[in-house]
């Protein structure tokens, strides 16, 4: 799962568990990691942050005004669980923490892999690791997430409420642009953009013409366009046609979904919020799942590939390496959590990994 660079010796990782299952996986990451960074003689300092619901219903604190500054300061990544809190219906916490660090340190990818390490894993037949390899290039920074609408009389019988789409010429640009990039870094051959541009008159418009121009700039690459209702359905039909996809923010959500869908599920799917050359973060794909929060059950893969994709990020490739190897190794041992077919506990699931990179 290669990525991008960035370099110096110690690295600095600020640690956000969050809430839910983030609590329960991010230690389990952060146990690896150091494994992985041990083994490699890599230095790491690691600084843990305790935002979260628990935080905010103690003292109303969600992203402190000075954190995106210290980042950008005095972290060189960060690693994130889950936010998301039945106790907390607004989601608040979510949308500051989260959302916040993704607008603010203006990390513009969301890089999704769905890579299929097992054939057990998939709900389809007979597919293997040929067949469904799919990079979800997802636009991290606008469309309908923009936060930008309002209500009119709210809670009348006369109630507008609006949710705009932005899209904005640079921000599509640069998400395409580094789509391309990736396929070019990885030996990818193939882009396919998906957008709902036979409905959505303005913004995919835009889309399809900025699509057009950029891909000319890449004739070694196989370009394609797909509607996002059809996309879904020929990810599951035949994933073999896709290697990297790119797509709006809300659509590369449910698609990165789908695609985890094909290879194990949520518990396995990992993400980097990336801006090329800053502070990014990287979490699991999933939520908090309160449905089994607290109970030592829930899959730490996700987080874990998570951090192999931040080392990665950071430079440390053959660290990167190893964390995944681990992974491939654990499933292939039937080392996992219950989601996976295993049998052991979220801690077990990470010591497994952490002696597995320590005796390699
Ligand atoms: P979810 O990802 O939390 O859970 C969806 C399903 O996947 C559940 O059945 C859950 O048990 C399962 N699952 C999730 N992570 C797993 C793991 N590590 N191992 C095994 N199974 C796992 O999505 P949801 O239920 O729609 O949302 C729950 C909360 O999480 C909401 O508050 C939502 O807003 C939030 N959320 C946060 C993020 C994030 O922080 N990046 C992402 C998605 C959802
Ligand atoms: C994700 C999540 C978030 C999103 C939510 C929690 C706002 O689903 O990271 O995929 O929609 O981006
Ligand atoms: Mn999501």
């Amino acid at each position: 799962m290669a990525e991008t660079t960035r370099s110096s010796s110690v690295k600095r990782i600020a640690v956000i568990p969050g809430d839910g299952v983030g609590k329960e996986v991010v230690p389990e990451a952060v146990k690896v990691l150091k494994e992985a960074a041990r083994a490699g003689s890599r230095e790491i300092l690691l600084t843990d942050f305790d935002w979260g619901a628990d935080r905010y219903l103690r003292d109303g604190t969600t992203l402190p005004p000075d954190a995106v500054e210290m980042f950008r300061r005095d972290y060189d990544a960060i690693l994130l669980g889950a936010l998301g809190d039945p106790r907390v219906p607004s989601n608040q916490q979510g949308a500051d923490i989260l959302l916040g660090l993704r607008f603010k340190l203006d990390l513009y990818v969301n890089a999704r892999p769905c890579v299929l390490f097992d054939e057990r894993l998939t709900p389809l037949k007979g597919r293997t690791e040929q067949d469904v390899n799919i990079w979800v290039i997802r636009e991290n920074t606008e469309g309908l997430y923009a936060g930008v609408g309002g209500f009119f009389k709210k809670g009348s019988p006369d109630e507008i409420a609006t949710q705009e789409d932005i899209n904005t010429r640079k921000g599509v640009e640069r998400i395409i642009r580094y789509a391309f990039d990736l396929a070019r870094r990885q030996s990818r051959r193939r882009v396919c953009m998906s957008d709902k541009s036979n409905a959505l008159a303005y913004g995919h418009d835009l889309w399809q013409r900025v699509f057009k121009e950029i891909r000319s700039e890449y004739p070694e690459i196989e370009a394609s366009h797909m509607y996002i209702d059809n996309l879904l359905m020929q990810m599951v039909r035949a994933p073999n046609q896709f290697e990297v996809i790119v797509t709006c923010n809300l659509f590369g959500d449910i698609a990165s979904d789908v695609g985890a869908g094909l290879v194990g599920g949520l518990g396995l799917a990992p993400s980097g919020n990336i801006h090329p050359g800053r502070v990014s973060l990287f979490e699991p794909v999933h939520g908090s799942a309160p449905d089994i929060a607290g109970k030592n059950i829930a899959n730490p893969m996700g987080a874990v590939l998570a951090a192999a994709m931040m080392c990665d990020y950071l430079g440390w490739t053959s660290e990167a390496y190893a964390i995944e190897a681990a992974v491939r190794a654990a499933i292939r041992e039937n080392k996992t959590t219950v989601d996976l077919g295993g049998s052991l506990g979220t801690c077990q699931a990470g010591d497994w990994l952490a002696n597995r990179i320590a005796a390699a």
